[in-house]
């Protein structure tokens, strides 16, 4: 895809994590607004991003038509149908971007799991209940990149697999009706390529309607080997599965993204999902674990997704994940993704090359106890000897080194980011002088 749509990872704000189906316009239009003014969306927090629960069902004639008591202002013309150009417009006329959601498959994630649960499911008959892309790829992102005009895409990939007898929907037989279209993961007989050739074709599809600005975010959660196929089709792709507020859920997406550090580049990133800020552990009696999460997302050029409630946001968090140092670590215009060269059970250690002579470097405690991090101008690239300006980016001042190296007392899950500037050794600021081999 082309780099213009995401030359640095995506930044704004997505009431998944805050809201799950339970959302509304009203709850989405007061976050955009508060974006602006808590100074979050100048500091790159552009996209608006509406998740699950928007469509109410499927036309006999295929459009989608659009839950109008979930968003008022799409009450419009079409009548059938309802229009999200109101909605966009607004977003648009704030400064912002706006995001829209759907599936690969016949339908999305919340019909599958939270029908009994949350009032937003789609209605009708089975047909009508078919609100996933499957089968209208072109029409469905011409009505939304065209019609309505959005400029993000998130595409799902609930509806395409047999999640067997344990899915609400499934028990209480609505969703009986739908043959799997792919079995997949470690079901026998599971398709990667067939789950590429959808995300291929509706990332044709955006192209097409969306033009080389549309960002297309690809979400199926790791499965599939995504990172080795979505490259060339999306502008994101997600990495692991959704992320759950928990110290653990944190690290394992961290490590799912770390992984495949090789991938990211301009234009296309690995996204270990949005952001648990704002909720326990992360949330702002825990601004350690915050920071410690932030990082290393930061570290990671993953996409920057809020996800708590900005209408009640404490200034401590609004202050955290609004640190123009850490977030220009992220965007960092050379897009190469943080690479560690250590990863055990206690620390993480990821450095990302910069500009020349220019590294970023995260220190994570993973454990529960104290520890001690250290890293020497050897491991980032630096000239023996040299002199380096080391800038702690949470600590908002420079620190000294002591003969070629730092070293830092981290407290349980913390993590320092560190910006060290220097004279490179030679050949070291090649992006692959990065990799753990070579150190
Ligand atoms: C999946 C995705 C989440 C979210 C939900 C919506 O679980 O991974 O990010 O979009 O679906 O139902």
């Amino acid at each position: 895809p082309p780099a213009a749509a995401s030359p640095t990872p995506p930044m704004g704000w997505n009431p998944w994590n805050a809201f799950r189906t339970d959302v509304d316009e009203a709850k989405i239009r007061s976050s955009a607004e508060a974006l602006v003014r808590t100074g979050l969306a100048a500091k790159g927090y552009r996209f608006v991003n509406i998740d699950d629960g928007w469509v109410l069902r499927r036309l006999a004639d295929g459009r989608l038509q659009i839950r109008t008591s979930m968003f008022p202002s799409a009450a419009t013309a079409p009548a059938a149908t309802g229009s999200f150009r109101p909605f966009v417009g607004y977003i648009h006329r704030l400064g912002l971007k706006a995001g829209l959601y759907t599936d690969i498959g016949r339908n999305t994630c919340a019909q599958r799991w939270d029908n009994n649960k949350s009032p937003n499911h789609p209605i009708g008959s089975v047909a009508e209940r078919e609100v996933g892309s499957y089968g209208h790829a072109a029409a469905d992102m011409r009505t939304i990149f065209a019609d309505w005009g959005f400029d993000y895409i998130k595409i799902d990939a609930c509806g395409v697999a047999d999640y067997g007898a344990d899915s609400p929907v499934v028990r209480d037989g609505s969703y009986r009706a739908f043959p799997p279209l792919i079995r997949r993961g470690d079901v026998p007989g599971s398709d990667p390529a067939e789950v590429e050739r959808l995300y291929a074709d509706l990332g044709a599809a955006i192209r097409r309607w969306g033009g080389p600005n549309a960002v297309y975010s690809i979400c199926d959660w790791g499965e599939a080997d995504a990172a080795a196929w979505a490259p060339r089709h999306g502008n994101l792709w997600r990495t692991s599965p959704d992320i759950e507020f928990s110290w653990a859920s944190m690290l394992a997406n961290m490590d799912s993204a770390l992984d495949g550090a090789l991938y990211a580049g301009p234009g296309h990133w690995n996204d270990p999902d949005m952001l648990a800020i704002g909720h326990a552990p992360f949330d702002a009696a825990h601004l350690t674990e915050a920071r410690a999460h932030f990082t290393m997302w930061a570290i990671m050029a993953a996409p920057l997704l809020l996800g708590f409630d900005l209408r009640h946001a404490p200034p401590a968090l609004l202050d955290l994940v609004g640190n123009a140092e850490v977030i220009a670590v992220d965007q960092d215009a050379a897009g190469n993704q943080g690479v560690p060269y250590r990863s055990g059970a206690t620390l993480a250690v990821v450095k990302r090359l910069a500009a020349p002579g220019a590294r970023a470097v995260a220190l994570l405690n993973r454990s529960d106890r104290p520890a001690l991090a250290r890293v020497d101008w050897r491991q980032l690239g630096l000239a023996p000897g040299s002199t380096a300006r080391v800038r702690d980016l949470w600590a908002r001042r420079d620190r000294t080194p002591a003969r070629d190296a730092i070293a830092l007392r981290l407290p349980p899950h913390g993590a320092a980011l560190l910006r060290v500037t220097g004279r490179p050794a030679p050949g070291s600021d090649a992006y692959l002088d990065a990799m753990p081999a070579r150190v």
